[in-house]
């Protein structure tokens, strides 16, 4: 039933956006690909596309603006780079259509799914942080549930095979935007990211530590449960998420306190989470969990703006 569609974009024709595309086409709906948007006419992703019927541009987003049925589209997705994604923005802002960014460039709230998706809903801008955000955000807020989180700091590893060059231009607000987000919606005092693009051969899967510094006494089993529950939701939307061991404690008295440059002297519990993400392959191989964190955290925040959307105007 066509009221009961909502058709979305996609800019952005690189690793993200063609595995978005094919996340969208195999997700049993409301959301149908209306369009798919690139620069580059020679790029795969919109190649795939036109192979697979669904209309493309290569003039960016004045291609879709010009593009037949525009304003029939709901949601647009920008997987393109955070300088580019401004001018996107300053284009779609005034034409009603939902915006729901993939890039770092952090202009609308944050979004996890796992934590805070019910937050933003009518949000025209809603930012989806970074694939290290996606996947250490949920660890650090499981922790803050169960003893205040003073300091949390994650390091992303992914495959440098499947970071393009929208990615490799974004480092510095990946660890802008990944700190942020460990504090906003992660719930730590105080936050720091960093990301590794490991070239190896043949590619590594998706890693990501995650450190917590718990001041004080804290209850262990609550916190590991905590994080369980935690994993167990995300994985819902990414199957391959899951613990690559089990959940470190270390503990630092007043003899041997934790120096740390920026706030002094820790006196506490460090809580260390390691964990392992294998992709679908629905576009990159298995090794490339990054893009399914990203892709599949956006899919379900879509679909659950869809059906806000959809409830709201009566269907
Ligand atoms: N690769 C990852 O693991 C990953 C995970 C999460 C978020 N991200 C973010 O997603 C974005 C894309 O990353 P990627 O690895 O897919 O990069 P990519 O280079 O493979 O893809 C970007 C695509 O956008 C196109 N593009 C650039 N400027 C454009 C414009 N103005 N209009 C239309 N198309 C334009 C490029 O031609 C390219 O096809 C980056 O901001 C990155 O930080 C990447």
């Amino acid at each position: 039933m066509a009221g009961r569609q909502f058709p979305v974009a996609i800019i952005g024709s690189g690793n993200i956006g063609t595995d978005l595309m094919l996340k969208i086409r195999r997700g049993g709906g409301p959301l149908t690909m209306a369009a798919m948007i690139g620069i580059d006419p020679n790029s795969d992703g919109l190649a795939r596309a036109t192979r697979l019927g669904v209309p493309t541009s290569s003039e960016g987003v004045h291609g879709l603006l010009a593009m037949p049925g525009f304003e029939q589209i709901r949601l647009v997705f920008d997987a393109t780079s955070a300088e580019a994604h401004v001018e996107h923005w300053e284009e779609l802002r005034h034409n009603g259509v939902r915006v729901l960014d993939l890039t770092p460039a952090a202009i609308g709230p944050f979004c996890v799914p796992v934590v805070n998706l019910e937050d933003h809903l009518d949000a025209p801008n809603l930012n989806m942080v970074t694939c290290g955000g996606q996947a250490t955000v949920p660890v650090v807020a499981a922790v803050n549930r169960t003893a205040p989180v003073a300091y949390a700091e994650i390091v992303s590893s992914i495959s440098s095979k499947s970071a393009g060059p929208g990615t490799r231009a974004n480092i510095d607000e990946f660890t802008e935007t990944t700190a942020t987000a460990l504090e906003v919606v992660g719930g730590a005092r105080r936050g720091k990211a960093m990301i590794v693009l490991n070239p190896a051969e043949p590619p590594i899967l998706m890693r990501n530590t995650v450190y917590c510094l718990v001041e004080g006494d804290c209850d262990h089993a609550a916190i590991e449960s905590s994080i369980a529950a935690m994993i167990e939701r995300v994985r819902c939307y990414v199957p391959g998420y899951r613990l690559a061991q089990p959940v470190q404690f270390e503990t630092f008295g007043p003899d041997g306190p934790l120096h740390i440059p920026e706030t002094g002297k820790f006196i506490g519990t460090r809580v260390t989470t390691l964990l392992q993400v294998t992709g679908a392959a629905d576009y990159l191989p298995a090794y490339a969990g990054n893009l399914d964190i990203m892709t599949s955290a956006a899919l379900a925040t879509a679909k659950s703006i869809a059906a806000h959307s959809l409830t709201n105007v009566g269907g």
